[in-house]
């Protein structure tokens, strides 16, 4: 076969959750949080999840993010069930496989820009020298190569989200997860962190997953997911 169709990629699915719940006990209530959420991501996806104010995204993301377990169900990350793996395997996939990006941006405020960014491959087997390289590189990426000596209190919030989305980048993960990445800017710093994950979706090939409740950034991804109370409402294709 010569047709150009045969060239299109295979969907992958990188990611997917089995029936997945999440429980908080408060003394002797149970909060289910999370309320059978199945769903797939695939391989270099734009996703979107939307939903009210305590529907579950934030905790959604940080099990897809392994920073925190199901109460029951599994998450499959190529294939593999997490809930096999051993902490150790975990903490080296997280680190590995996902960048995160939150709406507090969550930088360390006594380093620099570029030990901000430096920060997550200290525990990568790759020499300083390279990795120093990197940052550099990454702070140049997101339009702050003349910032990296500041520390986040020197930035406005915009520039802090942006060391924040290069540290998330700085060990080549698979996954960006931005949870309300424009929730703290202004209009116009929030159309440049969306016009950048858009850019790394689009030139760099990372699955992104961006939760927000700003229906006018739907625009950005090809699926959205809505969730209310714990459960998926709907999945809508662009
Ligand atoms: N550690 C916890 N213990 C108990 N309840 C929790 C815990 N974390 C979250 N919750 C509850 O779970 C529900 C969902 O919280 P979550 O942070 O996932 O919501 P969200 O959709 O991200 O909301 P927002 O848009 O306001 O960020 C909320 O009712 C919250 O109070
Ligand atoms: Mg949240």
């Amino acid at each position: 076969m010569n047709s150009a169709k045969t060239h299109f990629p295979k969907k992958e699915i990188l990611l997917e959750l089995q029936d997945v719940w999440k429980t908080y006990q408060m003394g002797s209530e149970s909060l289910d949080v999370l309320r059978g959420v199945s769903v797939s991501i695939y391989k270099g996806e734009f996703v979107t999840i939307l939903g009210p104010s305590g529907s579950g995204k934030s905790t959604l993301m940080n099990l897809v993010g392994i920073l925190d377990i199901p109460t029951r169900g599994h998450i499959l990350l190529e294939k593999k069930d997490l809930s096999h793996l051993s902490e150790s395997a975990l903490a080296q996939l997280r680190g590995k496989k996902i960048g995160f990006v939150f709406q507090q941006f969550n930088l360390i405020h006594t380093l620099s820009a570029l030990e901000n960014v430096i920060l997550p491959t200290i525990f990568q087997n790759v020499p300083q020298t390279q990795r120093i390289e990197r940052a550099k590189e990454l702070l140049a990426l997101v339009g702050l190569a003349d910032r990296m000596h500041h520390r986040p209190n020197e930035l406005s919030g915009g520039q802090q989200q942006r060391v924040a989305i290069a540290r998330a980048l700085v060990n080549n993960p698979e996954i960006i997860l931005a949870d309300e990445p424009t929730g703290n800017l202004d209009s116009q710093s929030g159309k440049q962190i969306m016009e950048l994950l858009t850019t790394l979706h689009e030139k760099e090939k990372k699955t992104i997953i961006l939760v927000t409740h700003d229906q006018s950034l739907v625009r950005h991804a090809q699926r959205t997911i809505s969730l209310r109370d714990g459960k998926i409402v709907s999945i809508t294709n662009k």
